[in-house]
């Protein structure tokens, strides 16, 4: 066999952009875009909506003389706000290789590459949703949140009330009007929930835009006002069905406070006459649910975890916030093998919401030895430091691991975004 080595880059044409994006739709959305003028022009809102916002990148496979694309994914920058601060994340979307070039290591080699470029640039950690476990444990991901699609009954809800409703203006969203101030009021709101995303530019045009499958362009959205300030919003989009009706499932909703969220639900509650529920995504203790004077039982139909990777345990560890009333110092023995700088003993202190990790040669305690993946399930909150022992991930004497549980101890993390 000729030697062969894999790439990893932006494409350099567009006809290796076109080659991804091909794969791509193979590979993650069922099916390749239509031959001629639609297929060009789906190729053409692709680079609008994802090609222009994202960092795409390629794996081009050199062998016998020639290169080929055999896949690649797309580095979308955002952040996750953990304790409350934001932590920038390089989050991996779409990532697809060619059926001819699988299970060839062209996936590692490409996730190992792009690890490598994202702790370059100075990325604290990089976090995605696996459809897949192996490939990303083997580079040092681990689990790090929950993503839970609820279905609500709808009759449940709260009905429409001349009388609670009077307090408020609600009206469609309009982009120029409205955008700010719903910009505004889910950083507040998202800030307030482990894990949630700082969105940029790609996730907004998903969520305001792009979401609805193609089916339509735009979902529907309203914003509700009271005494002329923009207190919650929600965006959903009407899937038609078969038969008479449409599935209801929301995109994204907030409230400022609870009159606000109950509002929200009252306009959901209206659409009671069409379809029986309306699916959202949940946290374990949704306080939007749970405002509800009789929280309806809900079943959970989807539940996926989203996964993290600490790609420098210095900045990673001063990025995250924690809570004011720890403090404490613990040891760190980090073994990460894809990106051996990232590895070695460090001294991790924390005090009064802020975090530091320092390079340290000496023995201190209390300390933990643990593998890179157990650091990211222990950052994110996701995992205490018992489970992660449990697991085999990380080792330590009882001192060790109840100091590193009280340090990382977090709010369960979560997700209503997938990106
Ligand atoms: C998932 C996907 C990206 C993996 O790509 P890939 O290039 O085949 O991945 P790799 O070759 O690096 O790893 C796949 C398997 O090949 C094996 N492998 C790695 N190097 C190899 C080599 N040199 N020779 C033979 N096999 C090898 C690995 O052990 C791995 O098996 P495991 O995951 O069961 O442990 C690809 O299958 C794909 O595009 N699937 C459809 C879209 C998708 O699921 N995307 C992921 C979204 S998160």
């Amino acid at each position: 066999m000729g030697s062969r080595t894999i790439d990893y880059r932006a494409p350099s044409v567009d006809a290796e952009q076109r080659a991804y994006a091909w794969t791509l739709m193979q590979s993650l959305m069922g099916g390749l875009p239509p031959p001629g003028a639609e297929g060009e022009a789906w190729y053409q809102r692709w680079c609008e909506r994802t090609a222009a916002l994202t960092d795409v990148r390629v794996a081009s496979v050199q062998e016998r003389g020639r290169s080929r694309v055999a896949g690649g994914l797309v580095v979308v920058p955002m952040g996750h706000f953990l304790c409350g601060r934001s932590v920038r994340t390089a989050a991996i979307n779409a990532v697809a290789i060619a059926p001819e070039h699988r299970s060839q290591g062209v996936a590692t080699s490409m996730m190992t590459a792009c690890l490598r470029e994202q702790r370059a640039r100075g990325v604290p950690i990089s976090t995605l949703f696996p459809a897949t476990w192996s490939l990303y444990r083997r580079v040092g991901y681990e689990v790090a949140g929950s993503y839970r699609l609820s279905v609500i009954p709808l009759d449940r809800l709260p009905r429409p009330s001349p009388q609670d409703d009077a307090g408020f203006e609600i009206s469609a969203f309009e982009e120029e009007r409205d955008r700010s101030e719903i910009l505004a009021l889910y950083a507040t709101w998202a800030r307030s929930q482990q894990g949630a995303l700082d969105r940029g530019p790609w996730m907004w045009l998903r969520v305001l835009h792009a979401m609805a499958q193609g089916k339509y362009d735009r979902p529907f959205a309203y914003v509700f006002r009271r005494e002329s300030r923009l207190v919650a919003y929600v965006v959903f989009v009407q899937n038609t069905v078969p038969a008479m009706g449409y599935e209801l499932a929301v995109l994204d909703f907030v409230g400022a406070d609870r009159d606000a969220v109950l509002a929200v639900w009252r306009l959901l509650g209206a659409h009671r006459s069409m379809t029986p529920h309306v699916t959202m995504h949940v946290s374990s203790a949704d306080p939007r649910v749970l405002a509800l004077k009789e929280p309806p039982r809900h079943s959970i139909t989807q539940s996926l975890d989203w996964v993290a990777r600490i790609l420098d345990v210095e900045s990673a560890i001063s990025a995250r916030a924690y809570p004011k009333a720890v403090a404490g110092e613990i040891h760190l023995d980090v073994r990460d093998e894809v990106l051996p700088d990232n590895a070695g003993q460090f001294a991790v202190t924390v005090e009064g919401g802020q975090g530091a990790a320092r390079r340290s040669t000496s023995a201190g305690a209390p300390r933990v030895t643990l593998d890179i993946r157990a650091l990211a399930a222990l950052y994110t909150g996701r995992m205490d430091a018992r489970g992660l022992r449990e697991m085999g991930l990380l080792h330590g004497d009882e001192d060790g691991v109840d100091r590193a549980s009280a340090i990382f101890a977090a709010p369960a993390p979560w997700l209503g975004d997938m990106f």
